[in-house]
């Protein structure tokens, strides 16, 4: 349940900025800045909105414009009044939560209307240049073979299937093309498991921080959320090992943790494993960031099978290694898991596509040299992006990241309201409670460093 906050007038006058528009009336105007703050989660749930006789005298508008505004996000679904009591945020978790979709394109989890000139709300990384030469070398005598036939393939491509079980058993895990299902990127893989796994109600342990996708794809399959912290070592062990009795399964991602980049090191992996097999705890490992290693200890292998039969459920993508684009991800189960699993993606959209699948399975006989690109391109933007925060943030604290893309900061202060600030002046960023199950982690943003050195500085700038 997210934390209800009383908002004084002057605090949401000076959060709401600039708020009226030349163009639209103003009781409207308001309704709209009003309704972005609740999108970026700067008003949370259960947040009291000031009276309206305050809030107009707070903006210099009449109580009039106020209430006209009040009723609009309530038709909206973004308020409840009651008498009595106010005027209260409500947030529609069955639209997931958040507006992430901008004129037709993900705009990560911040709040906007409009793209920001300098958008590092998302990780997510541009293609690398292997991409262009794979499509332009589609095999067309394959291509034939699949135009001849009705194209759908519900547990995917059997090609691109063999290759990524090749990649698992070069990272140790025995693995067979008929263990592996592809998926419409890692996301539907996280979605099909939340989906046909959990019965509503069930507890389901996620880590505090930990990826936004995963936290609304098992909310909505109607877990109950209990958050296992992440600390500067990764998952915290001791507190997973209290909680797992009760739950129904572990969703995690071990290697290059989203957001905090962190790994964990080998013995903790080890002991991750004991606690899962003796608990016969059903757990989702989320290698989606795993081929982003950045440090000097190389990518850590999926988490070994536990005693117990199919405990662990691995997903990947090759999202981040090649390109997001491509909407090709995957889940490596036992049998009988991926024939589950392979029903609810028949059910869902019936077989992913066929051109994606032929790129991606091309592309992955070159996953090495792919990570060695990512990799090295990588490494230098972190150092260069280190630089800029030792000189200009030097207030700023974080625990270096052994992979992904992104820097989780500590800003020392309510980074919310100074995602806010930026975004104000055409900089977007993700704040601490997109990365929550309890809205918390307010001091934090989520700050990609994969850009020019001089966007970086850019928008680290304007960060304040
Ligand atoms: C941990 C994690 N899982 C899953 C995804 C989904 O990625 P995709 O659907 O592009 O494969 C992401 C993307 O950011 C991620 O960070």
């Amino acid at each position: 349940m997210a934390r209800a906050e009383h908002v004084d007038s002057a605090a949401l006058a000076r959060l709401l900025g600039g708020w009226r528009a030349d163009d639209m009336p103003l009781p409207h105007a308001l309704a709209d800045a009003l309704d972005e703050l609740v999108a970026g989660n700067v008003l949370v749930e259960g947040a009291a909105l000031p009276p309206q006789r305050a809030l107009a005298a707070a903006l210099g508008v009449s109580r009039g414009t106020v209430a006209e505004a009040y009723a609009e996000l309530a038709a909206r679904g973004r308020l409840t009044s009651r008498q009595g009591s106010g005027s209260r945020v409500r947030r529609d978790r069955s639209a997931g939560g958040g507006d992430h979709v901008v004129d037709g394109r993900l705009a990560s989890f911040g709040s906007t209307r409009r793209l920001a000139e300098l958008d590092l709300s998302s990780g997510a990384l541009p293609a690398l240049s292997l991409v262009r030469e794979a499509v332009s070398a589609v095999d067309l005598c394959e291509l034939d073979v699949y135009l001849a036939g009705d194209g759908y393939y519900a547990a995917g491509l059997p090609r691109l299937r063999a290759v990524v079980a090749e990649q698992y058993r070069a990272q140790g895990l025995p693995t067979e093309a008929d263990q592996i299902l592809v998926t419409s990127g890692s996301q539907q893989a996280v979605w099909l498991c939340a989906s046909s796994l959990v019965t509503p109600g069930d507890e389901v342990l996620v880590e505090e921080p930990g990826y936004r996708g995963a936290i609304e794809a098992f909310r909505t399959a109607g877990a109950r959320l209990t958050a296992v912290p992440v600390r500067a070592d990764g998952l915290d062990l001791d507190h997973l090992d209290r909680v797992a009795r009760r739950a129904a399964l572990l969703y995690c991602q071990p290697a290059a943790h989203n957001p905090t980049g962190i790994s964990l090191p080998a013995a903790a992996r080890e002991r991750l494993n004991e606690i899962v097999g003796r608990h016969g705890l059903l757990t989702i490992e989320d290698r989606s960031c795993a081929d982003l290693i950045l440090d000097d200890r190389g990518v850590r292998p999926p988490l070994p099978d536990p005693p117990g039969p199919g405990l662990v459920i691995r997903i990947g993508t090759a999202s981040k290694l090649l390109w997001g684009g491509l909407r090709v991800g995957w889940i490596r189960a036992e049998r009988p898991m991926i024939k589950r699993l392979t029903q609810a993606k028949a059910a869902l959209d019936l077989a992913a596509p066929v051109l994606d699948q032929m790129v991606t399975a091309e592309l992955l006989t070159q996953a090495d040299r792919a990570r060695r690109e990512r990799t090295r391109r990588l490494r230098a933007h972190l150092a260069d992006a280190v630089a800029v925060l030792a000189e200009r943030r030097p207030a700023w604290r974080w625990t270096p990241p052994s992979g992904g893309t992104a820097l989780w900061i500590d800003t020392g202060t309510d980074a919310v309201a100074l995602a806010e600030r930026a975004r104000r002046r055409g900089v977007l960023v993700t704040a601490g409670p997109a990365f929550s199950p309890a809205n918390a982690q307010r001091s934090r943003i989520r700050l990609p460093f994969w850009r020019p050195v001089d966007q970086f500085a850019q928008a680290v700038d304007l960060l304040e």
